[in-house]
């Protein structure tokens, strides 16, 4: 694992936008995994910011994001579709057909889980895929104890989840008990990983993550076996 030290969110985002442009001025079709959550908002203002200075494109750019909550209409605020096109989507030149964000209100949200699956498989490979970590370890939304082989599936999420996004709700009874996830086996099998983590209270876990023992407890941990990643923190590890 490759690790960036940066001194604060700006930097990190900078730098991070520095990587997801490296990866996509090379390819004519690039594909990328997209992760939510406070950590990659500088990120992709930098990258709403290159594209609309004419340094960047995203006309051929297809991408995948990794988790949506079950239960929240795509309007909803706190929707991860929401959020996309927030900080993201609206601000570049993607054509939106080439987005893809689970649907977390479909009516079979197993068959929703496998077609998603199939989708990035018709795709190729991705090319690099965006990743924050939980505070219990979880990349996605992938609970401690989740296989490293799995596919893209249905969660229950863990009491410590909703209270941790519970920030973003008005309260904690709105968070979504259930979300949508890539699976751990989907997102290892990007070519390149771009890990984004920020902020001291995730020293701990960020340490156990990337010098302790690989297991399923601990999710992101199975990044220790990912042949190219590369992490930006602003954490000392
Ligand atoms: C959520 C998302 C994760 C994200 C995590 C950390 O639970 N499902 O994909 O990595 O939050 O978010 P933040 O960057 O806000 O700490």
């Amino acid at each position: 694992m490759e690790i960036i030290k940066v001194k604060d969110s700006d930097e990190l985002g900078r730098k991070a936008a520095e990587i997801v442009i490296e990866t996509i001025k090379g390819k004519e079709n690039p594909v990328l995994g997209l992760a939510t959550g406070s950590t990659p908002e500088k990120l992709y203002a930098n990258l709403v910011e290159k594209c609309n200075t004419g340094e960047i494109t995203f006309k051929n750019a297809v991408t995948f994001n990794l988790d949506e909550y079950v239960g929240l209409t795509i309007d909803d605020p706190q929707s991860y579709h929401y959020y996309m096109d927030k900080h993201l989507f609206d601000g570049i030149d993607i054509q939106k057909e080439n987005t893809h964000v689970l649907d977390g209100e479909a009516e079979d949200l197993q068959k929703e889980c496998d077609s998603f699956e199939q989708l990035i498989k018709d795709a190729g490979e991705m090319d690099l895929q965006i990743l924050g970590l939980g505070l219990n370890g979880h990349i996605g939304f992938n609970e401690p104890g989740t296989a490293f082989d799995s596919r893209t599936h249905i969660v229950e999420l863990e009491q410590s989840t909703i209270e941790a996004n519970s920030r973003f709700f008005e309260s904690k009874e709105d968070v979504p008990t259930k979300a949508l996830t890539m699976g751990i086996g989907t997102i290892m099998d990007a070519k390149k990983i771009l890990f984004i983590v920020q902020g001291e209270q995730k020293a701990d876990i960020l340490k156990a993550v990337v010098h302790g023992e690989v297991t399923e407890d601990v999710p992101a941990s199975v990044l220790q076996q990912h042949p190219n990643v590369v992490l930006i923190t602003d954490i000392d590890i």
